[in-house]
């Protein structure tokens, strides 16, 4: 399986250089030259598709992934996962982003979430995307995710004998730069991980140049760059996730001045 990692895609502003439909076509383009005949395609968004909950965002978020989908036709999955900017903290915790993705089925699979629903699982060719809300908690400033929940649905995964990948916004190893955005309870999500042998985490929030990658024995962690963010490196991975996780990583960065995405190839496992 290919799965395409996008996030923080604020599109309240993007580059001139980076129009959606631009991006679009060059994403599209990667996506041919890499998927093997038959091979499952997903795309995961991580997050931060809206800017500070504005709904005139999401409508514009709502219109790249539509245009999106609409590109790659029906062999595409889509997830989507919200980020501290799809939450208004004075709305019920997750409303909008909810409301956002039901009005949005036109865009296929989506996590759905409502005031208790912290986690949710979308399967797609035999594997389980569990998508945690790290934002339910209302407070912009950190991630947190409801560890009750994300092991009951990894025990449910197991039961079906599906492999996983576990998917959030906020990032788990802390960023100075960051402050204290990471994910509060980030001890007990690893030791979830580890028991339950999940081996790919893919997140978003951390906007950063360089791709973060973090390899243990079973699993893999990857960071996604911001798709649009202006005055950051804008880019997106793509991952090839086989019987055994993450093989293969392809990391993007735009390059304005050629008007493309440079692309850079990483051994995830090397060692399989
Ligand atoms: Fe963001
Ligand atoms: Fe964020």
């Amino acid at each position: 399986m290919l799965i395409v990692q996008l996030s923080d895609l604020h599109l309240h502003e993007y580059p001139p250089t980076l129009t959606p439909a631009h991006c679009i076509t060059l994403i599209e383009s990667e996506i041919s030259r890499l998927q093997r005949r038959r091979e499952p395609l997903c795309v995961v968004v991580c997050g931060d598709l809206s800017y500070q909950g504005n709904p005139l965002i999401y409508d514009i978020a709502r219109g790249f992934l539509v245009s999106l989908r609409e590109r790659l036709g029906n062999r595409a999955t889509l997830i989507l996962c919200p980020g501290n900017h799809d939450c208004d903290e004075n709305a019920p915790a997750g409303s909008e982003f909810a409301a956002f993705t039901s009005s949005a089925s036109v865009l296929g699979q989506y996590a759905w979430f409502g005031n208790a629903i912290r986690v949710a699982t979308r399967t797609a060719h035999g594997v389980d995307f569990v998508v945690a809300n790290s934002t339910f908690h209302n407070d912009h400033l950190y991630g947190k995710v409801d560890t009750t929940q994300l092991e009951e649905h990894l025990i449910e995964s197991a039961r079906r004998r599906n492999r996983t990948v576990l998917i959030l916004h906020h990032h788990l190893l802390p960023r100075e730069a960051r402050g204290r955005s990471a994910v509060w309870n980030a001890d007990d999500v690893y030791r979830l991980v580890l028991e339950h042998e999940v081996p790919l985490i893919l997140h978003g929030h951390i906007h950063e140049d360089a791709p973060r990658i973090a390899n243990w024995r079973r699993g893999a962690l990857i960071g996604a760059a911001s798709l649009f963010s202006l005055g950051a490196e804008n880019g997106f991975n793509i991952v090839r996730f086989g019987r055994s996780g993450a093989r293969r990583l392809w990391v993007y960065r735009y390059n304005h001045l050629e008007r493309r995405f440079d692309r850079k190839s990483v051994f995830v496992r090397p060692w399989r």
